[in-house]
């Protein structure tokens, strides 16, 4: 009774509430779907990775997070750290919106290192009613984990032809000085509510990372829908690499498929004349329930990437108290120029126990199992009545998967099935933690990342030849 009459979008965490949020979360704790080894919230709804960093000896993740119910309230930075990618500790919430300039939620941004300490970015998010009128924020940590916020934002106000959805700062330094890419929607013709009608990237300079002048807008040679939501960049060999969530792309064929797209563009930045010079460009993820990728540097200056497991506002079949989680750190890697994504090393070493199979069906006796698969490429999951399908047609070389005779329900609104082409495939690792599962095409070249929510998952029947390779287990 007393939960109706909460406003969640106004909701924000006060000392006070530590005590709800604890009840909350032993809630959750009891779920039968959680995962062992994805960052998954403690209660209500996790979306963004936000501010990832390698500092002061730890792993930072921060993230989008309503904390009070699984929907899409008053957004919060929650905050976790880890010294190895696998053992997290939960730490105080990171930035609640008790500012009056962010009176409508702390969104998503990132982090840098700057003097010893660490400047997380993030849009203040502020509502009028005559529509938004966009900011952006810093708040600084130090080596002890104190967060301070600035008394005024760094960024205020939208530009003239752009709409008041202006946000998601991505800062980075090159060449001695820093500079931030920032996600907005341009009016050239048809207005949505609140938005324009093309997608566009923003690009601002700063030598202090708080005084910014802004430089224009980034030429792109690829789709950016209505509006570009958080941008993302890492170089990895000499090579610039792109990260950007449009929304509002059409479905082309086998792209393009879930409500919001994410895509990467490998090639080169041109700062100086404002444009991205791409040599190839693709969709990041073939599955279901992917969007707003971020990368960073590792402790070895490793490039690592973390996606929110989900997309929009999926329909999924269970939430009881809590909603998504973020997909496993992966490494990213060119190899012999195409980009590749996989489980970065630290998630690879959890799995201890390694035994060779060639079996048309296998059973895991897990909820939490990596199969590592070179042959049979077309395989269930479940049992008869509630099971997910994988399956390689080498006529077509299209890559499918199919939630269609899952017992629950996800989505279907945005359809069952995904597909993605790929040449020549000879490797598929299927990893399955709980609910939360990546499937991996060539070592990362292609990527399913979806959500299921069986009560047997741990049986694999091939449809075609032996399951060959090797059942990792933790
Ligand atoms: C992407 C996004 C961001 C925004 C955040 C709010 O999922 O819409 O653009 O900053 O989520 O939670």
């Amino acid at each position: 009774m007393q939960n109706l009459l909460i406003d969640h979008k106004t909701n924000v965490y006060t000392e006070e509430k530590r005590n709800l949020l604890a009840k909350l979360a032993a809630k959750v704790s009891s779920s039968h779907y959680l995962p062992n080894y994805h960052i998954y919230p403690q209660s209500g709804l996790m979306n963004d990775p936000n501010g990832l960093a390698y500092f002061n000896g730890k792993y930072h993740v921060f993230f989008q997070w309503y904390p009070f119910a699984p929907i899409h309230g008053l957004k919060h930075w929650g905050h976790t750290t880890s010294e190895n990618l696998v053992d997290w500790s939960k730490q105080e919430i990171a930035l609640s919106p008790t500012e009056e300039y962010e009176k409508n939620g702390c969104y998503s941004g990132n982090a840098i290192e700057f003097q010893g300490e660490l400047y997380l970015f993030y849009t203040a998010n502020y509502k009028t009613e005559a529509g938004k009128i966009p900011k952006q924020a810093v708040a600084i940590m130090d080596k002890e984990g104190r967060i301070r916020k600035r008394t005024e934002p760094v960024i205020e106000g939208t530009l003239p032809g752009l709409s008041g959805e202006l946000r998601d700062p991505f800062v980075f330094e090159r060449d001695g000085c820093f500079y931030m890419l920032l996600g907005g929607s341009k009016f050239t013709d048809k207005e949505k509510p609140g938005f324009g009608d093309q997608g566009v990237l923003l690009l601002y300079q700063s030598n202090d990372l708080l005084n910014w002048s802004y430089q224009g807008l980034i030429d792109l040679p690829l789709p950016t829908g209505y509006m570009l939501e958080c941008p993302s960049l890492i170089q990895i060999d000499g090579k610039d690499i792109l990260f950007l969530s449009p929304m509002g792309i059409a479905p082309e064929d086998e792209r393009f498929n879930n409500r919001f797209a994410s895509i990467y563009a490998v090639g080169e930045l041109d700062i100086l004349n404002r444009c991205f010079h791409a040599d190839y460009w693709d969709q990041m993820d073939a599955g279901f329930d992917f969007y707003a990728p971020q990368a960073f540097l590792g402790e070895h200056q490793q490039p690592l990437l973390y996606g929110w497991f989900g997309c929009g506002e999926p329909d999924y079949p269970v939430q009881v108290g809590w909603l998504h989680g973020l997909t496993f750190p992966q490494q990213m890697q060119l190899v012999q120029g195409k980009f590749k994504r996989y489980p970065a090393s630290e998630i690879i070493e959890v799995f201890t126990q390694k035994q060779a199979v060639k079996r048309p069906k296998i059973k895991t006796e897990s909820r939490n199992y990596w199969l590592e698969l070179t042959e049979g490429f077309n395989f269930t999951i479940g049992s008869a009545a509630d099971y997910w399908e994988f399956q390689y047609d080498t006529e077509t070389k299209l890559a499918t998967v199919s939630r269609d005779n899952l017992a629950k329900k996800i989505d279907v609104g945005y359809g069952e099935k995904r597909s993605t082409r790929i040449l020549n495939l000879q490797k598929v690792d299927i990893f399955v933690d709980n609910s939360f599962v990546e499937l991996y095409l060539n070592q990362g070249e292609q990527v399913f990342t979806f959500r299921v929510f069986q009560d047997d998952s741990d049986t694999i029947v091939s449809q075609q030849g032996a399951l060959t390779g090797c059942l990792h287990k933790i």
